[in-house]
This record gives structure tokens, sequence and C-alpha cells, in this order.
């Protein structure tokens, strides 16, 4: 094993997103995602959109992946695809490909839980990221999850708290709608929200004990807010978009490290990484990163490019198991719903 470069591709299609990737030893060559603007008309995921869109572009992005790493297609040790959760169609376009190519080429498959691909795109080979040690605890939030999870090693996930209802990435994403904005309107708040004042409104956030979360009270706010002060002044939301957008991420924000605060005091992990596409949030990122002083946490906060859904982190978790000869055989399925710490 010494000295040999071991290829993986990995290949991501979950949700609206189709992504192919090369990594050599735990680096990434290569990491091609092409998304899918079809969606932004209906303003969210058509998942039969989603997967004849992934139809299309699933042998272009693979080959790109491949030919751009510059290897050939007989130098790839295993081939790393997404098993799930996401949308049962999209997931069978990647697995169904995997399968082939693992087949054409015999060589091993392994299926990869996305959930822990968002969590582990922290271990992907790079000199100016820092690995997080274990234990730590991961705040991942996403379109689809909300989630703090502990991480003893690789594959030993806990969930400690989670949505009741909505996901982080559907309240910014809803509110955005409420608005107005395009779909996804996550990016959008956070780039009016950088213009406003976030003291300008309040909205209430919701009380639980635990360190669970609630997003769908917010939203139902937000829109009965917005409602009323149309009926007052139409021009309301042009008038005051930065200044809505920044009290909304604001009231998000403390809602997030209301749970993290929690979570550190009763695990005494102070370890704190954030995944998943809504962790590209500028003032998520700021906030964690002030937290170092603020409350002696050590943060970890990926790359842009590893936060949203894409196969360089479905590629490092197949490196792992790679490393532990954790493969599937050819009957694995896909499945629509997995938890983060099942395999
Ligand atoms: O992880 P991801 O790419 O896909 C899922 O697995 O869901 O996350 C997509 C979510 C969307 O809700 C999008 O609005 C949100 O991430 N997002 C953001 C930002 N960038 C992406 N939310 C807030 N601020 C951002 N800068
Ligand atoms: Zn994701």
């Amino acid at each position: 094993m010494k000295n040999k470069s071991i290829y993986i591709l990995g290949i991501e299609s979950s949700c609206d997103d189709t992504s192919a990737a090369v990594i050599c030893n735990g680096k990434v060559l290569t990491n091609v995602v092409a998304n899918q603007d079809i969606h932004a008309k209906y303003g969210g995921v058509v998942p039969e959109l989603a997967s004849r869109a992934h139809q299309q572009n699933i042998v272009p992005v693979i080959q790109q992946a491949i030919q751009q790493a510059n290897i050939d297609k007989k130098d790839i040790s295993a081939i790393a695809f997404t098993r799930g959760p996401g949308l049962m169609g999209s997931l069978l376009v990647g697995s169904s490909f995997a399968r082939s190519l693992s087949l054409a080429l015999n060589i091993p498959l392994i299926p990869v839980n996305h959930m822990q691909a968002h969590v582990l795109a922290h271990f992907i080979e790079d000199e100016n990221q820092q690995k997080p040690p274990f234990p730590f605890l991961c705040l991942t939030i996403s379109g689809g999850h909300t989630q703090i999870v502990k991480i003893t090693s690789y594959f030993t996930m806990e969930v400690i708290g989670e949505t009741f209802d909505d996901a982080v990435g559907e309240a910014f994403d809803k509110s955005a709608k409420i608005l107005g904005l395009p779909y996804p309107g996550g990016p959008f708040i956070d780039k009016y929200a950088k213009l406003g004042n976030p003291d300008a409104f309040q909205f209430t956030k919701p009380k639980m004990s635990d360190l669970n979360f609630s997003f769908s009270g917010l939203k139902t706010g937000i829109l009965y807010f917005i409602q009323k002060k149309v009926r007052e002044n139409p021009n309301f939301i042009e008038e005051n978009l930065n200044d809505i957008c920044a009290s909304i991420q604001r009231t998000i924000v403390e809602i997030l490290f209301d749970k993290l605060k929690k979570a550190v005091e009763l695990t005494g992990i102070k370890h704190i990484a954030i995944a998943g596409g809504v962790s590209a949030n500028s003032e998520i990122r700021a906030t964690l990163k002030a937290a170092e002083e603020k409350y002696g946490w050590k943060t970890y906060i990926p790359k842009f490019e590893y936060t949203t859904d894409n196969a360089g982190m479905i590629a490092i978790v197949g490196y792992l198991k790679y490393l532990e000869n954790d493969f599937s055989n050819q009957t694995t399925t896909t499945t629509a719903r997995l938890k983060v710490n099942e395999n």
C-alpha cells in the first residue's frame, strides 16, 4: 500500500446538483458540479425534473472530472456514490451509473451516506485547512437538514439535536420567497443582509429547552409580519429589503448559536465544525469564528466548494472506507431516508 496512489471517483446526485470528483490519497484533484437552473422558476426542486437533468448531466460531468484530473479511468481504485438520503429518482441516476462503471472496470463500489459526507468533508487533505480532532461537534445545516452531531470517530456519529420541522435552509429559502427573491434564496438573504440593520425588526424565536430546533413558527411569523406591513405600505419590502434580510438572518443565527452553546455546555466538547450548504452563510461563519475568542472554542469552517452538495465530500468518505476495506457488494440499494449514524 505504501507509496501507492489511491484514486477515488466520487459521484453525488442526491438532490439537484450532479457532481463528480476525483481525489488522490485524500486530496481533491477535480470536483465538477453541474447545477440545475430549471428549478428556479418553480421556486423549489421538482423531483421529476431533477432526475431528468441528472440523466443529461451525469456522463459529461464524470468525463470532465476524470479528464481534468489527468488520469485514465483504469487508474481509479474505487467508486464512491451517494446512497442516501435524498430524492429517490435522483439517487438512482448516480447509483446506477456508479454500479455499471464499477462492474465495467472491475473495481470496488463504496456506498456513502450523504449526511456523513457533509461532516467528513472536513477530512479532505488541504494544507490550508485544519482537521478537527475527535471528539468534535458539527452543526450540519442544509436545505434538508439541521442537526448538531457528535462525532467520536469517522463513522461513529450521534445526533444530539435536530429540527422538528423545517430545515434552516428552508427557513432561509421560504423567507426569501415571501420577499419575492429567487430560489434558492439563502444566498440572496446573505447578500442583502450585509447592507442592513439586524436590529431593525424583531421576530419571535422558538422556545425549546433541549438541543432541538424548530423553524416553521419563524417562517409563519415572518409571513404575517410582511403581509401586515405591505397592507400598510405596498412598497414596504423594496424600501426595507436590506433591514428585513439582516433581521431575519440575525434571528436564525441566534437560534443556531443558542443551541450550539448549550451543546458545548452539555458535552464539554469545544471543537466545533459547521457543514452543509447553509454554512456558506457569511454571518454564520463570522459568528463561529468570533466564538473562538468569545468562548474559547476551536472552530472548523470548510471551504465554500465543500459546503454545498459536491462529490468531493462523497469521494473523501469513499477514501476513508477504502482504507478500512469497507466495500459494498453490488446489491447495496439506494434509500431516500438514511440517518447520519447509519452506513
Ligand atoms: O447542502 P445543500 O447544497 O443542499 C442540501 O443538501 O440541502 O444546501 C442548500 C441550502 C439552500 O437552502 C440554500 O439557500 C442554502 O443552502 N444556502 C445558504 C447560503 N448558501 C446556500 N443559506 C444562507 N446563506 C448562504 N450564503
Ligand atoms: Zn446536502
